[in-house]
């Protein structure tokens, strides 16, 4: 398996070795807990960098629900088994001090693309998350970071945050990975009940054919109601959002008038899920 690396001192040492030998490294950002959608990443990181960290770290700060942070799951040893294949080249693990450190006092707040969707819902969670991000971009002085198009939204704030910080980063976002069924891999998936998790995939088939409606010219708005009335005869508890935005700047629309995504977020036993799709 990877070395572990767990100290920032060491990480950027290992790095400027491998920078001095001119190679090309790569990042992926995560919280553990890994499935097939992370794996991805580091695959597309592989393709295309020399040398590939992946980084795991449960961030405090951008979780707005207590709960939520205490159950999350923290396998770090079955994830360093799963990347093993994958023959990356460090797993970064850094303790808390390595993060925040005593003092610390500092948040990353973006405007504009943070104030719908997830974070309308989620007080504070995107300020946790650019607040780590630039963190993690810095200590492992990457030369690209890879996202999953799975958070949208989080990618389009983290390109947001590294072009305003002048992060000399590429920040690349790759396809969401989904089970068969349709249902987008999530570390929350295990918390569903054997019953919740055969209702989940309504989510995705409702953004499917909502799309594809809006393709056809129908209004959104009878078509959000549609959605709400099909997910909660699923099985579940409540539609939080169904939105259509601008592929990039996450703006508002009512018809996809140009390149447009369309963003849901709903509960189902009580779980919060999340997924997206292009619409044109
Ligand atoms: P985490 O939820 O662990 O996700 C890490 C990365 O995996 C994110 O870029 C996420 O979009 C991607 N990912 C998750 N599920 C995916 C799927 N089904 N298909 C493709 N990619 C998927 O997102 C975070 O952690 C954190 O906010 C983090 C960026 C690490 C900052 O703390």
């Amino acid at each position: 398996t990877a070395p572990i690396l767990r100290e920032k001192a060491a990480l950027r040492e290992r790095v400027a070795g491998w920078k001095r030998d001119g190679a090309r490294v790569g990042v992926v950002p995560t919280m553990g807990a890994l499935h097939a959608g992370h794996l991805s990443l580091v695959e597309a990181a592989q393709a295309e960098c020399d040398r590939v960290i992946v980084t795991i770290f449960v961030n405090p700060r951008q979780f707005n629900n207590p709960a939520d942070l205490e159950s999350y799951p923290r396998t770090e040893e079955t994830d360093a088994q799963k990347l093993a294949p994958f023959d990356v080249d460090v797993i970064y693990v850094p303790g808390p001090g390595e993060i925040y450190p005593e003092g610390f006092a500092t948040t990353v707040l973006v405007a504009g693309l943070t104030e719908g969707l997830c974070g309308a819902h989620r007080p504070g969670h995107f300020d946790g998350v650019t607040t780590v991000v630039p963190k993690l971009f810095l200590q492992t002085g990457a030369d690209r970071a890879y996202f999953g198009e799975k958070d949208y939204q989080q990618l389009q704030v983290v390109r947001r945050m590294a072009a305003d910080l002048d992060i000399p980063i590429e920040v690349v976002g790759c396809p969401t990975v989904r089970e068969a069924d349709g249902l987008a891999l999530s570390s929350r998936n295990v918390r569903l009940s054997p019953e919740a998790r055969r209702q989940a995939p309504e989510l995705h088939a409702v953004l499917v054919e909502t799309a594809a409606a809006l393709r056809a010219g129908e209004a959104l708005g009878a078509l959000r109601e549609a959605a709400e009335r099909r997910l909660i005869s699923a099985g579940f508890e409540r539609l939080e959002y169904l939105e259509l935005r601008g592929a990039e700047d996450l703006a508002p629309l009512e018809t996809p008038e140009r390149p447009a995504r369309l963003l849901v977020a709903a509960w189902l036993d009580g779980v919060r899920l999340i997924d997206n799709i292009a619409v044109v």
